[in-house]
């Protein structure tokens, strides 16, 4: 039996996606993988869904973490509005401070900084904590938890927001990680995170938004539920299209702000569409097989056809596709990514090689599986040609599609 991370309520398995590797793991060929069994459950007292195996924060989050916010240029100018909206709701008082935590490489700091607004920013993955250090903003590279929230405070005084994009989902300990956003922030203070959302996942089938690290899948229920069981109050929700569909979440004190209209609407959305109940997740789990088999069917008849087929996006998220779908080299040869961190390395588990974007073209295959099918009007913009000269993109969200 497993439990809940959050209330220690029992797990209800539903999904068993198998052996994943590390999702941001890329490799160079002979180097070991770490492996770990992938299975969903959802809590039946708080509705949290969650991993019931936690791979380790220190083994995803190591100095050479690959990922790169500032790959996206819609990701970017997200963020940027992001601390621009936040600031002028939150950042009026002068002396105003936000701590961001997973500032990553520094895109939403930067855009805080250059508001005037004193920052700090905590980040664990070495190098990328230097690159944003590079761009002159004030990173701490630590893990947050209880202690360095308590640490910072001393330091730095209350914290008016404290922020969290991709983040706060990633970490299982989330009860110490919320003992020290009590710890750090203003009486006044808010506690906004971003993640995917549960409702949208499980809606469009996008089931690689399951990976390592997202030891957690939001939704109003769960997190209103455990924002109550740690002093504090979920008083507003907006969902937001980016990365497939997350949901923003505001926590405050207890009592200390009013709650927006969105909260209780979304509560009661996720009820009338029976989001915890174990017959949705069941039949989610039956769409997700049904994606594997259709995808797994098409790209070996493209093989068998002679076709040359690769991938587009090195995300964390196709390690779950491939290594669910059972995806190696044989069907994918291979998968273009403009970050240079992965170049030249293997995905994890499925062992594709990751090649430049630029290579792309030279010469186009006849078909590219969308594996970062997120930013699909970016990418699809930025390599039109491949469609006017004859490409078919293939995509598995919500269903196998050709476009
Ligand atoms: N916020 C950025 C990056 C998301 S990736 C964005 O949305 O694009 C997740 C980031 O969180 C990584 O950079 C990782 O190193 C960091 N992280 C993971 N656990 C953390 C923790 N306990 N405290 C602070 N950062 C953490
Ligand atoms: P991301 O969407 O963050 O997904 P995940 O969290 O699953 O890793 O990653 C997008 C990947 O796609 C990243 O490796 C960068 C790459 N990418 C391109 O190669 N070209 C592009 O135009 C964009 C937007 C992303
Ligand atoms: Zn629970």
């Amino acid at each position: 039996m497993y439990r809940c991370q959050l209330c220690a309520g029992e797990l209800t398995v539903f999904l068993d996606l198998g052996r994943q590797p590390l999702s941001d793991r890329f490799i160079a060929p002979g180097d070991p993988e770490f492996t770990f069994d992938m299975r969903v459950g959802t809590c039946t007292a708080c509705t949290m869904v969650q991993l019931t195996e936690d791979p380790g924060c220190d083994r995803m989050f190591h100095h050479d973490y690959p990922y790169r916010s500032a790959q996206s240029v819609a990701m970017r100018e997200h963020f940027e509005r992001t601390a621009h909206r936040l600031a002028s709701r939150y950042l009026n008082n002068p002396g105003a401070s936000v701590v961001e935590i997973g500032c990553n490489d520094g895109t939403t700091l930067q855009a805080f900084d250059a508001l005037g607004i004193k920052h700090l920013g905590v980040e664990p993955g070495g190098r990328v904590a230097k690159e944003a250090a590079a761009r002159g903003l004030r990173v701490l590279p630590e893990f947050f938890d209880e202690a360095v929230g308590a640490r910072i405070r001393a330091a730095e005084g209350p914290a008016d927001l404290i922020f969290g994009a991709n983040t706060i989902s990633h970490i299982a300990d989330l009860p110490s990680v919320l003992r020290g956003v009590d710890r750090l922030l203003a009486s006044d203070g808010v506690f906004i995170f971003e993640d995917p959302y549960l409702l949208d996942v499980v809606e469009r089938t996008s089931f690689d938004q399951i990976i390592d690290e997202h030891f957690y899948l939001f939704s109003a229920c769960s997190v209103s539920e455990i924002a109550r069981r740690h002093g504090f109050e979920l008083i507003d929700l907006e969902r937001l299209p980016v990365h497939g569909g997350q949901i923003r979440c505001t926590l405050a004190r207890a009592g200390t702000r009013d709650r927006a209209a969105s909260v209780g609407a979304t509560i009661t959305e996720e009820q009338a569409r029976g989001l915890a109940t174990p017959a949705t997740l069941t039949a989610f789990a039956h769409r997700v097989a049904r994606t594997r088999d259709d995808l797994v069917a098409l790209l070996t008849r493209l093989r068998d056809e002679g076709k040359h087929v690769v991938g587009y996006g090195a995300t964390a998220k196709s390690a779950t596709l491939t290594n669910y779908c059972g995806i190696g080299p044989d069907l994918l040869s291979r998968i273009h990514d403009s970050t240079p961190t992965k170049h030249g390395l293997l995905a994890p588990g499925s062992h594709i090689p990751v090649r430049p974007a630029e290579e792309f073209t030279s010469p186009y295959p006849d078909y590219a599986l969308l594996l970062a099918w997120n930013h699909a009007e970016e990418i699809m913009q930025k390599e039109r040609a491949f469609h006017d000269a004859g490409g078919r993109w293939i995509l598995h969200v919500p269903e196998v599609h050709l476009v």
